[in-house]
């Protein structure tokens, strides 16, 4: 079975108590199981991570990309400034699925930016935990599309 990691940035341990007007009710214990639940549906295993620590999501960002693990990833501030993570991020070799919870282009304009954006795949916002539903069914179909391209078809970009 597939593995696909689901990574969390700062803050994001807090989800449930930190700003519930903004960011719902539900805990990060509810959201790892919606995930591995989601996951299970797409025949995929899921595994789902957070750090408040910028060196150790950079860490698993170079984790997945040795072992071509595809990631769906929540940065929460990082998304905004860490060129670091955007680097380690440039290097994927599988596909890559940021995802919010908010919808940062609807907040203050120091969310408007994401360093991360034109690294990913694709972007998914604003939908509350169902952001990570919706990116989990999409790296379900890329690589159900990679799995079904006819061979000497140049391969599909991570
Ligand atoms: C967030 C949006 C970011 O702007 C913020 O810093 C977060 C969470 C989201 O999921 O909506 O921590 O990534």
């Amino acid at each position: 079975m597939k593995t696909v990691l689901v990574l969390n940035g700062p803050n994001l341990g807090r989800l449930g108590i930190r700003q519930p007007d903004v960011y719902g009710h539900e805990t990060f214990d509810d959201l790892a199981k919606l995930c591995r639940e989601t996951g299970r549906r797409f025949g995929l295993h899921v595994e789902v991570r957070q750090t408040d620590d910028e060196a150790e999501m950079i860490r698993w960002v170079h984790d997945a990309v040795d072992q071509r693990t595809p990631v769906v990833l929540n940065p929460a501030a990082f998304t905004h400034y860490s060129y670091a993570l955007r680097d380690a991020l440039a290097q994927r070799t599988a596909p890559l699925i940021e995802v919010h919870i908010s919808n940062p282009a609807a907040r203050e304009e120091f969310r408007h930016t994401s360093v991360v954006a034109g690294v990913a795949t694709g972007t998914i916002a604003g939908f509350g935990l169902m952001s990570y539903t919706l990116a989990l069914q999409a790296v379900a179909e890329l690589l159900t599309e990679a799995d079904a391209a006819p061979p000497g078809r140049p391969p599909m970009p991570p």
